[in-house]
């Protein structure tokens, strides 16, 4: 009898522990940025990930910085209204309102560095399906000199707006890799996402932005090896994985129902019986709300 209610005390403690984490973890909210070649599936998982989370309970923001940006049809936005954003870089008129001086107009005007953009998500958030809403950013410009151009001041200030919002999760898909936006990126965002497939030169990619994020200090780094075929792909990848820079490493198998679907998302994390890739993404998810919760 005793033993039964002991038994009985302790599942509930345990339920109680894993709820008080959850409440926790949804007043904090965390911030995750992933990167990684072209191709290897950033957008598809950053979009999992996000509507995941979105249904979990979590209020999400989903960054695009891709130049792609094709994160909001992946997300589920309706085609006609993914086709009307416009990203922060190419509104010119934003732009210059935040940094006094207007993309294209040279670079030797006085640019403001720090602009207060605490009105970026009310003005230009989208909300998606499952409690997503979503930010598209646009390209950063690339110079070999670091760009001082007012794109990429407006950038940086959105990321470290980013990094002050509290109580939402925020999910950062990004080409330009993490190195491009430097501490202001590391202050915020204790977790990065490497996206790779098994071949050389992307997992070249991955450990070296590995490496970056490392030396920027964030301290839990994920590398996926996406689009599996197969046994022989994951002992290929396994074999050249450095060990100890990454916190953890996941396996993602190749769907072909991604491609039925696409670019919506949605459809696959509805199927049923449970798709493997879901099941994987699940882990994923599970590994980053576990490291949210450490120090
Ligand atoms: N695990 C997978 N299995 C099959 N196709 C995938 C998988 N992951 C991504 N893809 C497909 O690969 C293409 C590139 O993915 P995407 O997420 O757009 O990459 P990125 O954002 O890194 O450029 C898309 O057509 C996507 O549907
Ligand atoms: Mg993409």
């Amino acid at each position: 009898m005793l033993e039964g209610e002991e038994r009985r005390g302790k599942i509930f403690g345990a339920a109680n522990e894993i709820k008080n984490k959850t409440r926790k973890r949804q007043e904090k909210g965390f911030r995750v940025v992933v990167t990684g070649k072209g191709g290897a599936g950033k957008t598809t998982v950053t979009a999992m990930l996000a509507r995941m989370l979105g249904r979990k309970g979590y209020g999400v923001l989903a960054v695009d910085e891709d130049p792609q940006m094709n994160l909001p049809y992946a997300l589920g936005l309706e085609e006609a209204q993914s086709d009307k954003i416009v990203p922060l870089t190419k509104n010119l008129d934003y732009v210059e309102e935040k940094t006094g001086a207007r993309p294209g107009e040279g670079w030797g005007l006085m640019l403001r560095i720090n602009p207060n953009v605490s009105d970026v998500v009310n003005r230009f958030g989208v909300q998606g399906p499952d409690n997503v809403s979503m930010l598209i950013m646009g390209t950063v410009i690339q110079a070999a000199t670091g760009c001082l151009c007012p794109e990429n001041a407006l950038l940086d200030a959105v990321v470290k707006y980013i990094n002050l919002r509290e109580g939402e999760v925020i999910l950062m898909d990004t080409q330009a890799g993490v190195e491009h936006f430097g501490r202001a990126l590391a202050q915020g965002f204790r977790q990065a996402v490497i996206m790779t497939d098994a071949t050389f030169n992307a997992m070249q990619v991955a450990f070296h932005s590995a490496k970056l994020a490392n030396q920027l200090g964030i301290p839990y780094i994920h590398l996926v090896v996406n689009r599996v075929r197969g046994e022989k792909d994951v002992q290929k990848a396994n074999s050249k994985i450095p060990s100890g820079l990454f916190t953890t490493i996941h396996y993602f198998p190749f769907d072909e129902s991604l491609l039925d679907f696409e670019p919506d998302v949605g459809p696959l994390l509805d199927m049923t019986p449970t798709s493997p890739l879901v099941e994987k993404v699940g882990g994923l998810r599970d590994d980053i709300e576990k490291y949210s919760l450490s120090s």
